[in-house]
């Protein structure tokens, strides 16, 4: 198993990039990485370091290819008492539900037991030409949270 599991939920690939930009950072300071756009519940282990990088769509709703696994998660109610986790939410403020389908995401994996490491880092994408730039910046202090917990 990775040591860290990146899951991303994208429309047109903004947050996949990202998700993919900071799984090479991981590589670069020594962890072992898995990287899944829009995976199932049933694709992941319950257990180790998730990353989970999603953009918003509709009003306030999750990308299409992450829905699933929300949907999962709230009605499988599976025990991650054993998953850490970090979040970055990609938005625009243009939006009142600005970087709502993060906060959906985080509200469920906290809700079936799993644990957050960090806050979480939400984009606009107003302020940011560039969302890796943002990521990896709060990356570097989240890989020392990671160490120190
Ligand atoms: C039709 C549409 C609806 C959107 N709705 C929201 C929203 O409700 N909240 C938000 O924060 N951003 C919203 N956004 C902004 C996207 O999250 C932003 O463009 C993001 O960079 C898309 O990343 P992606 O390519 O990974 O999907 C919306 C964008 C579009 C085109």
């Amino acid at each position: 198993m990775a040591d860290i599991t990146l899951i991303s939920g994208s429309t047109l690939g903004g947050a996949e990039y990202v998700a993919e930009h900071l799984a090479e950072k991981l590589e670069d300071a020594g962890f072992s990485t898995e990287t899944l756009h829009g995976p199932l519940l049933e694709d992941l282990a319950p257990q180790g370091i998730w990353l989970v990088v999603s953009s918003t769509h509709g009003a306030g709703d999750l990308p299409e290819n992450l829905q699933p696994f929300l949907d999962d998660l709230n009605e499988q109610k599976p025990d991650l008492s054993r998953v850490r986790f970090g979040a970055i939410g990609i938005g625009s403020r243009e939006y009142d539900t600005f970087c709502q389908a993060i906060e959906k995401l985080e509200a469920s994996l906290k809700a079936n037991g799993a644990r957050q490491i960090g806050e979480t880092l939400k984009i606009n994408i107003l302020d940011h030409d560039i969302p890796e730039d943002p990521a990896e910046e709060w990356l570097g202090s989240w890989k020392n949270l990671l160490n120190n917990d």
